[in-house]
């Protein structure tokens, strides 16, 4: 958590992939949205420009980074912000793209996570994400970096579903199942995943204790829904009863949704990091808490 810099006016700037967790951190901060205009020239560049006077002031830019127009958004945003001598401002990445690709896995390839956080962090004083791929991206920001969960507010949602497990889709993501079942008061557990590739995920057989259950699995991204829908089938082997698919960052790439369906899931939850039909969960609460 921190506190704001300067103590006075201050103002919220949305881009334009993050407009209702902008507005609702607005109400809950209490801090006014500055009105901006952004347009695309006929040859499809981006345009932006910040009405209000904002000359001296904190400011806090919230931008998701997916898809890719909304990075450039994002720099244009800063930029705006810079030139209008803001006095520190704060950027707020609900959903920070390209973080998956966090280091060097092959010779010769670019570590998509460290570009991108190199180049917000040279004009931001502090950064904010939820639930990054790997905590461990926030040192490549350069600048106070910090992240918030959504876990708990997706387990809140989630408890209103009469579950008695929650899974996490790896053993890697244990702690993320531990925490939800801590707060739905239920049983936690977690699948036998293995990555083959960017597309291709294996669950291998597990003895779960399901039969009959109500299950929850919370993930931080679904992509191609190819992890869940898995995950979702060695479920339905175990007959399992209902069965609960949640996300922090829902991507839904490609046939994700349709794959999930068919896969036999009853029901589908992400939060508003990406703004989409299942944005069931808002963010805003969690991150407004790491700014006091
Ligand atoms: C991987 O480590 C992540 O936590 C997610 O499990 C993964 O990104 C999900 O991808 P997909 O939906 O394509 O299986």
């Amino acid at each position: 958590m921190f506190t704001i810099l300067k103590k006075g006016s201050m103002y919220i700037i949305s881009g334009t992939a993050s407009e209702s967790i902008a507005k609702d951190l607005s109400k809950k901060l209490k801090v006014p949205l500055a009105k901006t205009i952004t347009k695309r020239f006929p040859d499809q560049e981006l345009y932006v420009r910040i009405m209000d006077d904002i000359e001296n002031e904190e400011v806090i830019i919230v931008q998701t980074t997916y898809p890719d127009p909304n990075i450039i958004e994002l720099f244009l945003l800063q930029n705006a912000v810079i030139e209008a001598d803001a006095e520190a401002i704060t950027t707020v990445i609900p959903y920070y793209g390209y973080a998956r690709q966090d280091t060097m896995f092959k010779k010769g390839e670019a570590i998509s996570a460290k570009a991108l956080a190199q180049l917000i962090g040279l004009n931001s004083d502090r950064v904010i994400t939820v639930d990054p791929h790997k905590e461990y991206i926030l040192d490549f920001f350069n600048t106070d970096s910090y992240s918030c969960t959504a876990v708990p507010s997706i387990a809140k949602y989630l408890k209103k579903k009469n579950l008695d497990m929650v899974l996490a889709p790896d053993k890697g993501a244990l702690n993320r199942a531990k925490t939800a079942s801590e707060i739905i008061n239920c049983d936690f557990d977690y699948m036998e995943k293995t990555r083959i590739d960017g597309e291709t995920v294996e669950i291998k057989p597990k003895n779960l204790d399901v039969e009959n259950k109500n299950v929850g699995i919370i993930d931080d991204i679904i992509s191609t829904g190819g992890t869940m829908a898995k995950s979702i089938k060695e479920l339905r082997k175990q007959k399992a009863k209902k069965i609960f698919v949640s996300c922090t960052h829902g991507l839904f790439a490609d046939q994700a949704i349709k794959k999930l369906n068919s896969a036999g899931c009853d029901e589908i939850i992400s939060t508003d990091t990406i703004e989409n039909d299942y944005s069931k969960v808002e963010i805003a609460p969690a991150i407004s808490e790491y700014i006091k």
